[in-house]
């Protein structure tokens, strides 16, 4: 089984930004973490800032990965490009966020993205990508 990960901008400072928003791990640890723990799965990792090029990888992984786990941050509330090219693809999306994006601002609350993914999971910290990664096994 091959899965994507994807994170969108500003989650490459992740562990320095806002900790205590998104916590105080960065992402690299807890990617080692996760792929020991699921050692039988191939765990791909990309990250950008720019919108153009999270919706070249979902075109790149789109049709023939067995899911992608996508936290698009601030994208998820404003592109329809983003949510276009995840109805262009035919491999399932889950959407994930770090945080609970509905106790947050109301602009949090509205996702291009939810209504063409298969599921979102918001709240539970890195664990989200967890329980994203085992809603595909
Ligand atoms: C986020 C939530 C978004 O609203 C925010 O813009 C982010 C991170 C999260 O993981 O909680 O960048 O996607």
């Amino acid at each position: 089984m091959r899965i994507l990960i994807i994170n969108g901008p500003n989650l490459n400072l992740l562990g320095t930004r806002e900790p205590e928003i998104y916590g105080k791990e960065g992402f690299e640890s807890f990617l080692t973490y996760l792929r020991e723990e699921y050692s039988e799965v191939q765990i791909d990792y990309y990250q950008s800032n720019v919108e153009g090029e999270i919706i070249n990888k979902l075109h790149e992984y789109g049709f023939d990965a067995d899911g992608i786990i996508l936290n698009a941050g601030a994208y998820t509330h404003t592109s329809i490009a983003i949510g276009d090219a995840i109805k262009a693809i035919s491999t399932p999306v889950v959407e994930v966020h770090l945080s609970n994006v509905f106790a947050r601002e109301s602009y949090r609350h509205e996702s291009f993205l939810t209504p063409v993914c298969v599921g979102c999971i918001s709240g539970f910290g890195l664990k989200s990508y967890k329980l994203a990664l085992e809603s595909f096994l």
